[in-house]
């Protein structure tokens, strides 16, 4: 039963930019104990692109081992506290390294014993998700003291460092020059888009794969259909995130419904419960209704790519102005 609960969430798709990212985090894991110089890399995407479940995906590979002589940590990782200080941040990697006493000591004291910590450990990777949170966006500002702690954190250390974030967090690694010479181009996840030809296709391998997995328990319509697939993909904005979570509904409902049937209209519903309300585009007829139209219209495509932008945010115009040229990690990427 628990299995079945779950099984949207342990259904684990190897789309091709999640296979990129893992292959290149995992390099960067296997390199980093014997390089010279620091390895940095960041992880990107709109939220619900999968960032956090492709560094979950490799820490998982290498995990925590308790032996004789201790804890074995390879990978530390964390996310950022919502307003982040040297303190806190080192409070969460303490945590994380299992110190039972993470929340005691000085800024000094903390970072000292992370430092015996993590060498005792074997650390050889940190990973730090939610980095937008290094930057303000409502004050512009960037969190100097602390990204300049995590530099030389790195540096003496030598581990290597993986940064999971939002688009905004460019902004951290543009504004610190030293940080950002450390960082390779960065993994992008992305939002599949419809009017792309190998980013349909790639949506809708992504819906074959959660067919699969959920036709072992239940009966429903074939995701991957021509139509059902453009139906998905305006349900979702071509978020994977936003796919489970409405899967997962579906799953939830039929479920309690004592039921192994999920049908067109239980889909309808799910989406209705899991996405349609949260997103505060109730104005837009569902994209499981009978009378929805499947005609893929440019105006249709370009509402259906802000699903999942949060219009409450300040515009980006500001940060744009101010940082005026390229990031440095755009720039990385684009050679
Ligand atoms: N390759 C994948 N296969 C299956 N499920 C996935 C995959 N990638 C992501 N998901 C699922 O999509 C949901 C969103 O993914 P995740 O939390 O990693 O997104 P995120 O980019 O970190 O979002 P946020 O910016 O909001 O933190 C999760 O439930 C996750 O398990
Ligand atoms: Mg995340």
């Amino acid at each position: 039963m628990e299995s079945i609960r779950n099984i949207v969430e342990s259904t684990l798709v190897p789309h091709t930019a999640f296979e990129n990212g893992l292959k290149r985090l995992e390099q960067c894991f296997s390199h980093a104990e014997c390089a010279q110089e620091p390895i940095c890399i960041a992880v990107i995407g709109e939220s619900r692109t999968g960032k956090s479940r492709v560094i979950e995906e490799c820490a998982e590979s290498h995990p925590t081992v308790r032996g004789s002589e201790g804890l074995t940590i390879p990978i530390l990782r964390v996310k950022t506290p919502s307003t982040p200080t040297i303190k806190g941040l080192a409070e969460a990697m303490l945590d994380a390294m299992q110190d039972p006493r993470a929340a005691t000591g000085t800024e000094f004291q903390k970072t000292k014993r992370l430092k015996k910590l993590m060498a005792e450990a074997g650390t050889r990777m940190l990973m730090i998700d939610e980095f937008q949170h290094f930057y303000d966006r409502m004050s512009n500002k960037i969190m100097h003291r602390v990204a300049d702690w995590l530099k030389i954190m790195v540096d003496e250390t030598k581990v290597a460092l993986v940064v999971a974030g939002l688009p905004s967090c460019r902004a951290v690694l543009h504004q610190n020059e030293q940080l950002a010479g450390r960082f390779f181009a960065p993994i992008v996840m992305p939002r599949f888009d419809w009017a792309r030809r190998e980013q349909r296709e790639e949506f809708t391998a992504i819906l074959e794969a959660f067919h699969e997995s959920l036709r072992r328990h239940f009966q429903l319509p074939a995701l991957d259909s021509d139509e059902m697939a453009f139906r998905c993909y305006c349900a979702t904005g071509g978020l994977i995130g936003y796919l489970t979570k409405f899967l997962r509904q579906a799953v939830w409902n039929a479920m309690d419904a004592g039921t192994d049937q999920i049908t067109f209209e239980d889909l309808r519903r799910a989406h209705e419960e899991a996405v349609l309300i949260e997103d505060g585009s109730g104005s837009v007829p569902s994209p499981f209704a009978r009378d929805f139209p499947l005609e893929s219209t440019e105006r249709l495509l370009e509402s259906i790519r802000t699903i999942g932008t949060r219009p409450e945010l300040p515009p980006e115009r500001t940060t744009r102005r101010r940082l005026g040229r390229r990031s440095v990690l755009e720039t990385l990427s684009a050679s």
